[in-house]
């Protein structure tokens, strides 16, 4: 069936928002996506059903307990990962970073090297970088072309060495929409013996997460940036956790969970990749199926972030032909369409000649459209692209709720502002 966005739209109660009069469009998404009703049921469904802490014998704490364990699995299948043991819950990505890098570099010698990139959030940078001021760890940082704002991947070659312990990558930038080729650049750090750390924050409501098919070591994202709740998801391949040491309490329900849960925003998740689950069974094509025999949860992922995908490239691809007929504003990014079904993201990010990303940022929320300027945290790269000093981008985020019609509105806003 075709990809049908308005029937999707109808679940998310925040996409009838109006100002003046206008429906709003949201653009903002790389920044947090809305969430559809079922999300918002199960949330305050725990909070009337199953409100209490872990572990108890009476029936709040078993349904709590349930839900834990349920959507559990449910991220293990949106990740493509073989067991939920190996699903860390945490505050937030930055967070769950932090907490897991202090366990690997402790598992590391003073002299050992990881490798950073300048097209990486902060989240997957600032983490490394204290572990390694703590442990005498030697930090390299692999560079960016800045005409496409891609991985210099020969930068990348000659910074591993035999001494690399780990390689931090994201699987999209936020910033510009790069995806990265995680794969490769993973089978380049097990060259040399180090583990790949996989930032999915950005690419994760984008296309399907395989942590298996990229043969990573360590994903994290961050469950607001897909539908859901405020809450992190780590993946660990558990044959590695298994060789880090803990900072845990004692005695502690998992080894790398600290303390209570934000257990409705788990109960948040679930439903989150329920929705994801039905819009796979909706608009999935037959050969977007995962081969038989994997779960059938993931094989309906799997449809779904195809669909997906395919949709939100053609929204993509409308909006950057859209911009690249208003003078005066510069894509920052991959435009050649070849490239888009690998290498892009539908993130969309511009400057404006004459007009700061601020500027330009506040004058479409005039007209009610929501989008996000500055670094977003991409701060490395910002400063690569010379644009810190000046206010940074403006960054269109498409997601697959936003629709033809909006990016048509937000094009003629667009050329007025830039004209
Ligand atoms: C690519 C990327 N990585 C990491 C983060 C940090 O995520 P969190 O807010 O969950 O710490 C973000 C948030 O914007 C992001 O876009």
């Amino acid at each position: 069936m075709t990809f049908d966005a308005e029937a999707l739209r109808a679940e998310f109660p925040a996409l009838a928002l109006e100002q003046d009069g206008r429906p709003v469009v949201f653009l903002d998404g790389p920044g947090g996506t809305q969430v559809p009703q079922r999300v918002i049921d199960a949330v305050s469904d725990y909070f009337r059903l199953s409100n209490a802490n872990e572990g108890g014998v009476f029936a709040t704490s078993q349904r709590s307990d349930a839900i834990v364990t349920r959507t559990r699995q449910a991220v293990a299948d949106f990740y493509g990962a073989d067991s939920p043991a190996e699903i860390k819950f945490g505050y937030n990505m930055t967070t769950l970073t932090f907490h897991i890098s202090r366990s690997i570099a402790a598992s590391f010698q003073p002299g050992d090297e990881i490798l950073l990139t300048t097209l990486d959030h902060e989240a997957n940078v600032s983490p490394w970088q204290a572990a390694a001021r703590d442990h005498g760890l030697v930090v390299r940082t692999v560079d960016v072309k800045p005409d496409d704002c891609t991985l210099d991947l020969a930068d990348l070659e000659a910074k591993l060495s035999p001494r690399t312990r780990l390689v931090a990558v994201g699987y999209a930038s936020n910033a510009v929409g790069t995806i990265n080729p995680v794969r490769e650049i993973g089978e380049r750090a097990h060259a040399v013996g180090a583990w790949l750390y996989v930032d999915a924050v950005h690419y994760a409501p984008h296309g399907l997460i395989d942590v298996k098919a990229i043969d990573a070591d360590f994903l994290v994202s961050t469950a607001y940036k897909w539908f859901a709740p405020h809450i992190g998801a780590l993946w660990g391949r558990a044959s590695v956790l298994a060789t880090l040491p803990h900072y845990k309490v004692r005695p502690a329900h998992d080894d790398f969970e600290t303390g209570t849960p934000n257990l409705e925003g788990v109960a948040g998740v679930g439903a989150a990749i329920d929705y994801l689950e039905s819009v796979g069974r909706r608009f999935g094509s037959a050969d977007s199926s995962a081969p038989t025999g994997q779960a059938d949860r993931r094989r309906a992922l799997t449809a779904a972030m195809t669909a997906i995908r395919q949709y939100e490239l053609t929204l993509a691809e409308r909006l950057i032909s859209g911009l690249e007929g208003i003078p005066n504003v510069r894509i920052w990014g991959i435009t050649d369409r070849a490239r888009f079904a690998a290498e892009r993201a539908p993130t969309i990010s511009v400057t404006i000649a004459g007009v700061s990303a601020h500027d330009a940022a506040k004058r479409l929320s005039d007209q009610g459209i929501f989008a996000w300027d500055g670094d977003f945290h991409a701060r490395a790269l910002v400063e690569r692209l010379g644009l810190l000093e000046s206010g940074g981008l403006l960054r269109l985020g498409i997601l697959h709720y936003n629709t033809a019609a909006e990016i048509d509105r937000t094009l003629e806003a667009m050329e007025s502002i830039a004209a």
